[in-house]
């Protein structure tokens, strides 16, 4: 047995003060970062090089000592595995070739086939392994397949993930396909995380809420528990966390459905919502707004109270609903750490 408190609260312990760690922890709001990333060259270059990806996963641990450190790496780097020519426009975000025909498919690479090109990243968790100290706990994560394909079928982010509605809608063998593809692909890639030293998977579907009735659980819901029962029967005691953003009350059930041991949540919902609806089932990850982390003050402490009050009746782990922002202040993200040790 272990004592790392994320691994604690995963199992569904309910803890004094919640463990703390918060999405994009390592990213732009850190003068480091950006050091390490000029160095790098562009944002794709300092997720393939392990020392340097290993460095900037270790920054927000030495600054702030939160309780888990993530991968850093990027959701579309399995796209980029499989063949799709993903590359970064500096203020813009993602790009990809799109898939449009039966022969855009036919020219990705079968699911097996993506390690060569993600060694780098089980790479860069064996030297986590090494290095983080021993009580934080090192997560790794894939994107879930509804999200990754509404990038690899628009070829770049979309307000309203409109390529990849048309096509499920239009071209539903085709668009199966993509998704059983991403599925194995993603079965594959997080087996190795963790035979690389992953403690802890996370799936990330970012964009979960634009999918309604039926399609919500067909190709969100369904697809994460599909990849969690694969993970789970090669490693039976593996947590997992399951963020399907924007499910509203659609989250309340989840854990069963999923199989996941803790279900991320976002600002969407109320953590007194959330407690009653959601934390009944398991272990809860969330849920302040980021935007508390650009603005401080004491609003900061009576956001960040609230959240731990709602959820201390249960097992939680203190996180923002969402990614921190660029336009964080580093010292709002000391504050909240002190908020959150200091209990309610
Ligand atoms: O949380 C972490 O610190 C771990 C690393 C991580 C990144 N992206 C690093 C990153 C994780 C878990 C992600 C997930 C991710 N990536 C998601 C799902 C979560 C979410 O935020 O909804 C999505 C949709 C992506 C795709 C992606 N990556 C986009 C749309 C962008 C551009 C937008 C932006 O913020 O610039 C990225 C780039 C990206 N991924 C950055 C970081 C730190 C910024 C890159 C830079 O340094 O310029």
């Amino acid at each position: 047995m272990t004592d790392k408190t994320i691994l604690r609260a995963l199992r569904g312990e309910t803890l004094p003060t919640p463990p703390i760690w918060i999405m994009r922890q390592a990213g732009r709001y850190l003068p480091e970062y950006r050091a390490t990333r000029e160095k790098a060259g562009d944002f794709l270059s300092l997720c393939y090089t392990p020392e340097l990806a290993a460095e900037v996963t270790l920054q927000p641990i030495r600054r702030y000592g939160f309780d888990a450190s993530i991968l850093f790496a990027d959701i579309l780097l399995v796209p980029d595995a499989l063949g799709a020519d993903l590359w970064f426009v500096t203020g813009e975000g993602p790009r990809l070739s799109t898939i449009e025909s039966q022969a855009d498919f036919d020219k990705l690479r079968p699911a097996h086939a993506i390690h060569d090109h993600l060694a780098p990243v089980y790479q860069t968790l064996r030297i986590l392994r090494e290095e983080l100290p021993e009580e934080t706990t090192l997560i790794g994560f894939a994107g879930a397949p509804w999200t990754v394909a509404t990038y690899m079928i628009a070829g770049r982010g979309t307000p309203d993930q409109g390529p990849a509605h048309k096509m499920r809608v239009e071209a539903p063998e085709l668009f199966e396909a993509v998704m059983e593809r991403l599925i194995d692909a993603t079965i594959d890639y997080l087996s190795a995380q963790v035979a690389a030293g992953a403690e802890v998977i996370k799936l990330f579907d970012s964009w979960a809420g634009s999918l309604e009735g039926a399609a919500f659980e067909r190709w969100s819901i369904a697809p994460m528990a599909r990849i969690t029962a694969a993970l789970k029967a090669r490693y039976p005691d593996l947590p997992v966390i399951a963020f399907p953003r924007g499910a509203g009350e659609r989250y309340a059930g989840l854990h069963g459905q999923i199989g996941a041991d803790c279900i991320a949540i976002d600002q969407g919902v109320s953590a007194e919502w959330a407690a009653a609806n959601v934390q009944i089932s398991g272990c809860v990850q969330g849920n302040l707004a980021p935007e508390h982390l650009v603005t401080g003050g004491q609003a900061l402490v009576d956001e960040a109270q609230k959240v731990m009050r709602a959820f201390s009746g249960g097992p939680h782990i203190f996180n923002l609903g969402h990614g921190i922002t660029p336009d964080a202040d580093p010292e709002n993200v000391q504050r909240l750490i002190e908020v959150v040790r200091a209990g309610i």
